[in-house]
């Protein structure tokens, strides 16, 4: 299709993914980094059926609520796409994405007003990235948006500032130290440096330790670990509460982040998680803590509920990767019949995908909470604690 250009649109709200909703000739318009109240003059890059998707030309009649981005590499480098919105603006945003999945795909009826727990610091925040590196371009940074070239990024704003110096560290590497088939780096900060992955040159895979409600976890770069540490305790008090029974089931557990709070309420535990590394960590974090009363399974979630014999359980606590929960697992967590499940989310839409089943298979929606461990960008973490029907 040969680009459409001068189309004028005035953007209605921000939706899942990200992008600005408009109208224009009978046709949605998804309209990238814009905010809500824009007037654009935009050119349409593509087009799917009756959506146009369209990047700014020219801000006609600027948004209240748009502010310049400060960052340097907006609207190229892939990473944050919501710089030019106002801080209250991106938890609006987020707020407004988490109700409008919870109506539209969860079929949630009274979404209740979610208000966003804003984030501390919404610039150098981020305790874990990976580093796309190309070699043959010698640039090291993030993705460009909508491609694979690597944006050459010198300074990442929102970067803590002990990666932020990593970074500089690896860039002033002489490239004939990189090894050769070297594509990306996995970097994560904790109380005492820096890990990299793959190790390489002096950058070594260190372990690091981190202290979170009173809980110390280790962890290298080769698991997970949240990007940002100053919103987990409320939402690990959340997530938890005061549940508190004989059998707990703690799915995509890492490297324990809930698994260790969860020993303390619970009897006994069953952590969950398929990369091995976490898995290790997260026994070694409950050895230290002297939690004898959990159990870590390596293997996928959907293999645990092929495999395991299935007892009574009091309470699931699930955290996804950002595709959500398989099928499977949804059945399965269905079939423990337990009395309270969390579903810990960073994709509002997976999320409302699996609500939906979880409610009909007998849940009802006790509370929801969102924290922004992710600004400056769409991304947002949702909590919704569930009940059993009968237990309302
Ligand atoms: C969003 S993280 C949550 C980890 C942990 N709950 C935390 O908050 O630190 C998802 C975790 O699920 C693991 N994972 C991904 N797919 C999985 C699967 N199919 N089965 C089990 N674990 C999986 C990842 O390795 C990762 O540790």
């Amino acid at each position: 299709m040969a680009p459409i250009e001068g189309l004028e649109v005035e953007v209605e709200r921000i939706l899942p993914g990200g992008m600005g909703l408009a109208h224009a000739g009978g046709k949605t318009v998804l309209v990238s980094l814009s905010a809500p109240g824009d007037r654009l003059r935009v050119r349409v890059d593509r087009e799917q059926g009756n959506i146009l998707f369209a990047s700014i030309e020219e801000i006609i009649t600027p948004s209240p609520v748009r502010m310049e981005p400060p960052c340097p590499y907006f609207g190229r480098c892939g990473g944050c796409d919501f710089q030019q919105l106002t801080y209250e603006a991106q938890l609006e945003a987020k707020a407004e994405i988490i109700r409008d999945c919870l109506r539209r795909i969860a079929r949630l009826e009274n979404v209740p007003d979610i208000a966003v727990a804003p984030s501390p610091n919404n610039w150098r925040y981020r305790m874990r990235a990976t580093w796309q590196i190309d070699q043959e371009q010698r640039t090291i940074g993030y993705y460009e948006r909508g491609s694979r070239r690597v944006c050459d990024v010198a300074d990442c704003a929102v970067l803590q500032p002990e990666l932020q110096e990593k970074l500089e560290q690896v860039r002033a590497t002489e490239w004939r130290q990189f090894p050769h088939a070297l594509k990306h780096l996995d970097a994560v900060a904790g109380e005492n440096g820096v890990s990299l992955s793959p190790a390489f040159a002096e950058f070594y895979t260190t372990e690091l330790s981190l202290t979170i409600r009173g809980e110390v976890y280790h962890y290298n770069a080769e698991a997970f670990f949240q990007i940002n540490l100053s919103l987990l305790a409320p939402l690990i008090d959340f997530a938890l509460g005061d549940a508190t029974g004989e059998n707990v089931q703690d799915l995509y557990c890492g490297v324990g982040l809930f698994t260790l709070p969860l020993a303390r309420q619970f009897r006994k535990v069953i952590g969950v998680e398929s990369n091995a590394a976490a898995a290790r960590f997260a026994r070694r974090n409950l050895q230290h803590a002297g939690l004898m009363n959990a159990r870590v399974i390596s293997a996928t979630v959907t293999d645990w509920f092929r495999s395991a014999a299935v007892g009574p359980v009091d309470f699931v606590l699930l955290d996804p990767p950002r595709a959500g929960a398989e099928s499977a697992v949804i059945k399965g967590i269905l079939d423990l019949r337990s009395t309270q499940i969390c579903y810990v989310s960073c994709d509002p839409a997976t999320l409302a995908r699996d609500l939906k089943k979880l409610i009909g298979g007998g849940y009802v929606v006790d509370s929801i909470a969102a924290f922004d461990l992710f600004p400056q960008t769409h991304h947002v973490e949702t909590v919704v604690r569930l009940c059993l029907k009968s237990q309302t």
